[in-house]
């Protein structure tokens, strides 16, 4: 069976990594990259880490508006599919390429595999709440993290090929967390020690526009004690835009992207994460790091229910305070899986029966 995997951004490299390793040993696998994150910070550095390797298919979309970018990516898709004649497509998680290879999936009639299935911020404000609504939707084959994922999709009446997997992430969080704290040269290199500093990020929509990001700039000038912030592109163009980066450079340690052993070494030391990314609410918890999300909603709302993350929004009051008293649960149970969801999915994705059936 032929296996198209469309990745793009970042988090996408991330998942895939895991589980392409696995996917090889089970079926053909074409790689199709979007090119919707192409600094070298946001995307090659994790195929070097992460033994991802060159894709086979490079579309080099780019950036753009929702719409030009997912526009560019559905035709560049299209043509890939047209090309390769994969028996099935996989795509990650809950962003634009994601929405573009689902789409495309849909329209030509080829069963569709979703990774990280059934997340919900109940926001549709937010376009990675309709990328995974619609997502979903298409799917054929739905792996979740979590039972709360399930639960998810169950309320929007989808259960069948809904599958339990665990979360791919924590495969890599087992596999390179120690192995990230040896070999990087951070938090040492900053001159700062375990649990002497706040890491955080930003990046979000709703969080890159004003008045947001002042309030935000605001919360981060608030926190004691020093604090580390590796900078996406979209933050700091907006940051410029706003005449806010040098107030920023003044109260914080901003750094460029860091790749994924590098930025795990700094969580993994961290007094406590602040950010408005998914994944590093859900690593900080993988860590066993306190986290506070700025952010009105969280689709991974087991680390708020166990006592590991605090939603502020974008309030300095609320992000100084969570920042000065992180929370750490009493408990610390293995919700999103056992490190073995890679070899999971690449067994069921393999079996002919959810494509036909
Ligand atoms: C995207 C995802 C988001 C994910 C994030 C991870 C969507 C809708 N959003 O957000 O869910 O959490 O990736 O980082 O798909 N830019 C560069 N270089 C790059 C890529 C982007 O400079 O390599 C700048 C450009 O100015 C671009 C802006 O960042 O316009 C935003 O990039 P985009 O890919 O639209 O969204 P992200 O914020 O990265």
């Amino acid at each position: 069976m032929r296996l198209l995997s469309v990745t793009g951004t970042r988090p996408q490299f991330v998942k895939a990594a895991p589980l392409h390793a696995e996917l090889v040993k089970q079926v053909e696998l074409v790689v199709a990259d979007t090119g919707q994150h192409y600094d070298h910070e946001l995307s090659r550095v994790f195929n070097e880490e992460l033994g991802l390797g060159d894709p086979d298919v490079q579309l080099g979309v780019g950036s753009g508006s929702h719409a030009e970018m997912t526009a560019a990516m559905l035709v560049g898709i299209e043509r890939t599919v047209l090309d390769v004649r994969p028996d099935a497509v996989l795509v990650y998680g809950d962003t634009n390429s994601t929405l573009a290879g689902a789409l495309v999936a849909a329209k030509l009639g080829l069963p569709l595999a979703h990774v990280e299935a059934g997340l919900r911020s109940f926001d549709m404000r937010m376009p990675e709440e309709v990328n995974r609504v619609v997502c979903d939707r298409l799917s054929r084959l739905l792996f979740c993290p979590s039972e709360v994922a399930i639960a998810n999709l169950a309320a929007e009446g989808i259960t069948r090929g809904a599958e339990l997997v665990g979360d791919v992430m924590v495969d890599l969080a087992r596999l390179l967390g120690p192995l990230a704290s040896e070999r990087s040269p951070y938090p040492a290199a900053l001159g700062l020690e375990r649990g002497g500093y706040a890491l955080a990020t930003v990046h979000r929509q709703a969080n890159t526009v004003q008045p947001a990001l002042g309030r935000i700039v605001e919360g981060l000038e608030r926190v004691a004690g020093p604090v580390v912030l590796p900078l996406h592109p979209r933050t700091r163009e907006a940051l410029s835009g706003a005449g806010l980066l040098a107030r920023l450079e003044r109260a914080v340690h901003v750094l460029p992207p860091l790749g994924y052993l590098d930025f795990t070494a700094l969580l993994r030391a961290a007094r406590v994460c602040l950010t408005d990314s998914g994944g590093a609410q859900k690593e900080a918890y993988l860590h066993s790091v306190p986290c506070v999300t700025m952010r009105e909603t969280t689709e991974w709302i087991e680390t708020v229910e166990l006592g590991w993350n605090v939603l502020t929004a974008d309030d300095p009051d609320a992000i100084e305070a969570a920042a000065a008293a992180p929370l750490r649960g009493p408990t610390h149970p293995d919700v999103y899986g056992d490190g073995h969801a890679a070899s999971r999915m690449a067994k069921l994705v393999a079996e002919p029966a959810w494509r036909t059936g």
